[in-house]
């Protein structure tokens, strides 16, 4: 399959993702708007501290994630809201988000990534090397478990 990836810098990008996250997380999962969007992102207010990235198969937007810097620099970035249309699931999406958001953080100088794994994406997460610590705890009504990835240099 083929996928191409792009940081969203225009209000353009941020609707097609938005779009996705809606359909995803507010629609299919039941997460409650106010809870879903944030001020990560508003593209006025992140400055640095949030990269979002919009995957594309051909020219249709089908997936999303994004990065989060807010903790500081010596912290593992955190990586939120990734989300695959679910037509579109089971066929790499999922990981070239993940890879994209990662080789950011590398570049960025980061260590590892920390994220909250919604306890049934835990095998997807397993894949790409994060390691599960810690209790079950509850975000948006939905299970969850801290996961972290430690890059190998
Ligand atoms: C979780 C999610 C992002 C995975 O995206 P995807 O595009 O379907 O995943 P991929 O096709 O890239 O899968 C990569 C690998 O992970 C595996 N995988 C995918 N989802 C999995 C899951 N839920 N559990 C276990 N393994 C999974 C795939 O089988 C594949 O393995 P393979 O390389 O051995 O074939 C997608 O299911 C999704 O958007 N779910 C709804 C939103 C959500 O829950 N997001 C996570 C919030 S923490």
């Amino acid at each position: 399959m083929f996928f191409t990836a792009e940081r969203i810098v225009t209000h353009e990008q941020m609707d097609l993702s938005l779009e996705i996250r809606r359909e995803v997380f507010i629609e299919e999962q039941g997460v409650d708007p106010e809870e879903e969007i944030d001020d990560f992102d508003n593209l006025e207010k992140i400055n640095d501290t949030a990269i979002h990235v919009l995957v594309f198969e051909n020219n249709q937007p089908i997936a999303t994630g994004r990065l989060l810097l807010d903790s500081s620099d010596n912290e593992y970035a955190h990586i939120t809201r990734v989300a695959v249309l679910l037509g579109y699931r089971g066929k790499g999406a999922g990981l070239v988000v993940m890879h994209w958001l990662q080789d950011m953080a590398k570049q960025i100088g980061r260590d590892g990534i920390t994220l909250a794994a919604q306890t049934h994406a835990i095998g997807f997460y397993e894949k790409l090397g994060y390691v599960a610590r810690g209790e079950i705890f509850l975000d948006a009504k939905i299970e969850h478990r801290w996961m972290d990835l430690v890059f190998d240099n």
